[in-house]
């Protein structure tokens, strides 16, 4: 069976520990925190049951994940960290220590795609490895392999809402909330990035159009995208565009020449205008016609469930 190593064991890492524990095709042999590593020594099944049921009880050791990789030479490692958009680190030297020492990769982390897509996936290909990500984008509905089955198309465009706590408090807004008191809401329900500058000032939305640009073959960097923050409208012109029948909607676009994430009104009979909950919505504007993609974007579970996706491709490939 090949060896897998858990990089990150927070809601997602902890979500995908228990289906690769039903999965039963990889096994487990450490999981490295932030907090140091825990190695599965006996039965890997019963342990990375145990560890997701009482993380961060149990005994771990300070290792760097080099000397992790040295120890275990795993063949495959699952990253769950969080992002790190400001400077790519330590996100982005986890990721090319991995490629460097032949390791393949199933991601939930967009950090290392949004900011490097096209000098990774060189190596990964150049090493032949297998980089998994769709758990970056919709995670929980099959948005690159929508980008994917599009590449060699004319794309016109991409419209698109990918970030649902910024949509969550616009529609919270629209209830009646003022803007602060929305965002203490999502705040209040675990909805926010611990940064929140992620969500509401668009890294977020900007790192998915960046990472679904690259997969339609079209380069593309997060620090390239213009992000306008959620913060520039105010309750009263979210309320008036409504009860004159439109939506205000962070939106992250690609003209076929400048992409951004803006604040936009949109008209209420497109799909963008009844995005809600958890959901995200993706129109691909191909030749003369449109691609709707419409799906949830998390929570956890259905992130973990997308990355299995990925491990069937991997084992397949392999
Ligand atoms: N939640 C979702 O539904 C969802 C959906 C799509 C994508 N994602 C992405 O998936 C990733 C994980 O999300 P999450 O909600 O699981 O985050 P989380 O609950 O904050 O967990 C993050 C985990 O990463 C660990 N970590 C932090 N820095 C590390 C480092 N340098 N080396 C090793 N481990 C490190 C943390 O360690 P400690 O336990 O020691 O703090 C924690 O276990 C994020 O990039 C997120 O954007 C999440």
């Amino acid at each position: 069976m090949k060896k897998g190593i858990m990089v990150g064991f927070g809601n997602v890492g902890k979500a995908l520990a228990k289906e690769l524990i039903s999965l039963n095709k990889i096994e487990i042999i450490a999981v490295i925190t932030s907090k140091g590593v825990y190695k599965l020594k006996n039965n890997w099944r019963s342990e990375l049951n145990n560890l997701a049921n009482e993380y961060p009880r149990g005994n771990r050791e300070k290792i760097d994940i080099l000397d992790l990789i040295n120890e275990f030479i795993p063949d495959i490692a699952f990253v769950t960290i969080p992002p790190s958009y400001y400077n790519g680190e330590p996100n982005l030297s986890i990721y090319n220590t991995l490629i460097d020492n032949n390791i393949n990769i199933i991601t939930a982390d967009k950090t290392g795609l949004a900011l490097e897509f096209s000098s990774l996936m060189k190596k990964v290909k150049n090493n032949k490895l297998f980089f998994g990500y769709r758990a970056t984008v919709m995670a929980g509905t099959p948005a690159i392999d929508v980008a994917k089955g599009l590449r060699g198309r004319n794309l016109k465009g991409i419209k698109a809402v990918l970030n649902a706590t910024t949509n969550y408090i616009l529609s919270l807004v629209e209830s009646g909330y003022s803007m602060q008191s929305a965002i203490d809401k999502v705040k209040e329900l675990g909805l926010v990035e611990p940064d929140p500058k992620i969500d509401i000032d668009g890294y977020d939305a900007a790192a998915k159009l960046s990472i679904i640009l690259n997969t339609l073959d079209i380069e593309s960097n997060i620090n390239e995208i213009k992000r306008e923050s959620l913060l520039n409208i105010n309750e009263e012109k979210i309320r008036k565009t409504l009860n004159e029948g439109k939506r205000i909607k962070y939106i992250a676009y690609f003209d076929g020449n400048k992409k951004g994430v803006h604040l936009e009104e949109i008209e209420m009979d497109s799909q963008l205008a009844r995005v809600s909950k958890n959901y995200n919505c993706i129109l691909f504007n191909v030749d003369n016609d449109t691609i709707t993609l419409t799906g949830p974007a998390g929570p956890a579970i259905s992130t973990a469930k997308s990355m299995i996706t990925d491990v069937l491709e991997y084992l397949e490939k392999d």
